[in-house]
């Protein structure tokens, strides 16, 4: 994510590619036809300048998001061993993959994305920790079948359309063991549309109050409100509870962001 700028910019990610890749590890799946590839819209995540600038974006747009790695991890912990497989979707930058590998020494991580540049951030700001962290180009469908004991989704589902959301998430549930806990934080809105605008205003306020220029703060609103198909709070805990979680439970609102834990 970076700071939002007119043409690729995203306040928490606009645009999107179809890259289709290689694996990055062992784990390889077999290639993708381009038609074969779900209906995301993913990036400024396929350009190398913004992927290799991600770092600074969030923090600035994201509020609390140090906190969120933080509970995040906490609340894996509460369902996964000391020696875990941890399952992270959109794992492109690797700001979450390194706290959870700094934090927990003992556990393990797969993470997938469809942006090359992204992981290859991810590997650069992993350093050392990225010994524990097998990184591989391509969706949900192209990872592992598992089991994991946990899985992690953050800032990441709010691009994708619904239908291909709930199978995003089952796909997530069909690979962690019965009981395990999913985390997922994004984009969710609440209200009808006024409530809507004041919630992308706030949005906006705090990316201003980050540093981000006015200008590329009121741009990343508008496209946050015209470009993502972001749902309300209600129908996202609806799509987790269709994709087979249970025990869905909001840990994190945040202006416009909510983060929730379910198990599997
Ligand atoms: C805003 S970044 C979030 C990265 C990281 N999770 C974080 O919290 O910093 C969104 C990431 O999702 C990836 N992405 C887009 N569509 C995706 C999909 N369908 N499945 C998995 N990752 C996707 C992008 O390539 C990008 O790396």
């Amino acid at each position: 994510m970076s700071t939002p700028h007119p043409d690729h910019d995203d306040a928490a990610g606009i645009r999107h590619d179809d890259a289709a890749g290689a694996d990055r590890d062992d784990a390889a799946a077999a290639p993708r036809r381009p038609d074969e590839r779900p209906p995301t819209t993913a990036t400024p995540f396929a350009d190398p300048d913004a992927a290799a600038r991600y770092a600074d974006g969030p923090r600035r747009l994201v509020p609390g998001l140090d906190a969120l790695h933080r509970m995040t991890g906490l609340l894996l912990a509460e369902g996964a061993p000391d020696d875990a497989r941890i399952l992270v979707l959109g794992a492109g930058g690797g700001l979450e993959l390194r706290h959870l590998a700094a934090t927990q020494p003992g556990w393990r991580f797969h993470g997938v994305d469809p942006s090359g540049p992204m992981l290859m951030a991810a590997e650069q700001h992993l350093g050392d920790l990225a010994s524990r962290v097998r990184l591989q180009e391509g969706y949900v469908d192209d990872a592992p079948d598992g089991p994991y004991d946990g899985a992690v989704c953050l800032l990441t589902v709010h691009f994708l359309p619904e239908d291909e959301r709930r199978r995003t998430l089952e796909e997530l549930r069909r690979r962690l063991a019965p009981g395990r806990p999913l985390v997922v934080a994004h984009h969710s809105i609440p209200g009808g549309s006024a409530e809507r605008e004041a919630w992308l205003g706030r949005f906006a306020a705090f990316g201003i109050s980050s540093g981000v220029p006015a200008g590329n703060a009121e741009q990343g609103l508008r496209a946050v409100g015209t470009k993502l198909p972001v749902l309300t709070p209600e129908d996202d805990e609806r799509l987790l509870r269709e994709a087979g979680f249970r025990d869905v439970g909001l840990f994190y609102a945040a202006f416009t962001f909510r983060g929730w834990v379910a198990s599997a």
